[in-house]
């Protein structure tokens, strides 16, 4: 598989599977969040525009994120290497751009992998979760305060509370969950249960890749 996009909802874990499978098995990861995140930090004109969406878990429209991620498609060529799209699309009509932007190179998605987590572990993770805002490493709350591959201070997302993490989910379920027909009548759609370690969650994706 080349190009596969991990969907699933907040918290699922597409981070940390996307970076696992940059890890071990050549994949790059576009991660649309950490994208987002570092224009808010550099506090570019895109960063101060998109802030307020993330902040308020909602959405960036689609005229501001689609293209900006379509760009960076074409930039770095990701339409013939192998990507992993953590974060993109999440919308139906972000799903018919990035078909189309890939279709122009001859190029497509080759399989939407849909992480299944409930909401009450997507609450518990969240609430309880630690990046590195250097290196942007993602950790369990059981982890320790300091970052093991850059040793920076872990910090918490801005939108990991409670009251926002619950409209994430609800954002999800109206706007992204739609996807899950659209790929699934295309014929890309595999599903996969995000309970178990990572590690285990992992070994469910391996497996699905090295069957296809
Ligand atoms: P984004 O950063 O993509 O956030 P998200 O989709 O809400 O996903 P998360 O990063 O919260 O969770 P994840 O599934 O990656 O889980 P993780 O691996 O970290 O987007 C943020 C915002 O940007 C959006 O709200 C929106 O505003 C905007 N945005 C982004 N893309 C957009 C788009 N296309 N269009 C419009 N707006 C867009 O894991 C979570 C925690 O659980 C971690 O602590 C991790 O260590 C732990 N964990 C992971 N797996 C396991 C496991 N198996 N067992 C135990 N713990 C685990």
């Amino acid at each position: 598989m080349e190009r596969i996009i991990l969907l699933g909802p907040p918290g699922s874990g597409k981070g940390t599977q996307a970076e696992l499978l940059e890890k071990n098995r050549n994949f790059i990861c576009l991660s649309t969040g950490d994208l987002l995140r570092e224009e808010i930090k550099k506090e570019s004109e895109f960063g101060k525009n998109v802030k307020h969406y993330l902040d308020n878990g909602l959405l960036v429209p689609d005229e501001i994120i689609t293209e900006f991620i379509l760009e960076t498609i074409e930039k770095n060529r990701f339409f013939e290497k192998k990507v992993v799209f953590d974060g993109f699309p999440r919308r139906v009509s972000q799903a018919d751009a990035l078909n189309k932007k890939l279709a122009e190179f001859s190029s497509s998605i080759d399989s939407t992998i849909l992480i299944k987590l409930d909401k009450e572990e997507i609450i518990k993770r969240l609430t309880g979760r630690l990046v590195c805002p250097e290196c942007k490493k993602v950790y369990p709350a059981s982890h320790s305060e300091i970052c093991d591959n850059c040793g920076a201070k872990l910090v918490k997302r801005t939108d990991d509370n409670e009251e926002v993490i619950k409209k994430r989910i609800n954002v999800y379920n109206e706007e992204t969950a739609p996807l899950i027909e659209y790929f699934n009548k295309l014929g890309k759609l595999i599903e996969i249960d995000g309970n178990g370690s990572i590690e285990e969650v992992h070994n469910k994706i391996v497996e699905v890749i090295n069957k296809q």
